[in-house]
């Protein structure tokens, strides 16, 4: 099942930050169809390894871009990175500890995870200096 789907307003204008968002949002499509599969509790696990990996990666990249640009909101948008860190590491260790796994809410909670952050901070970014790319 395929709940996120990219667009092109999502584009912040800088090739390399929006194939890292078209991959995450793959990842995060890839974590919904794997809760669905039986053996949810033993696989799911990688993913959300390779979600956190992606994800840390991501941010210091698009941290990198703002630095050089001198950006002004780095500081805010840098926090809700962290936060979002957090936030992926206490969804990864509910779903660990949890003996009955809801993959609705599950579902829910990261799309909001993801999106929020993508349609406020980055999206904010893009306007500050994402260079239109059509
Ligand atoms: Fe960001
Ligand atoms: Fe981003």
């Amino acid at each position: 099942m395929t709940l996120l789907r990219w667009k092109d307003e999502y584009s912040v204008g800088i090739e390399a930050v929006d194939h890292e968002h078209k991959e995450l949002i793959d990842l995060i499509n890839r974590l919904h169809a794997e809760l669905d599969a039986p053996d949810a509790k033993l696989t799911v696990p990688a993913f959300f390894g390779d979600l956190l990996k992606g994800i840390s990666a991501h941010f210091a990249l698009e941290e990198k871009f703002m630095r050089d640009h001198g950006y002004g909101r780095l500081d805010p948008h840098k926090d809700d990175h962290e936060r979002l860190l957090d936030e992926l590491r206490e969804i990864m260790d509910a779903f660990e500890n949890a003996e009955e796994v809801d993959a609705v809410e599950l579902s829910l909670r990261l799309d909001a995870w993801f999106t929020r952050h993508f349609r406020t901070h980055d999206a904010e970014l893009h306007r500050a200096i994402g260079a239109h790319p059509h």
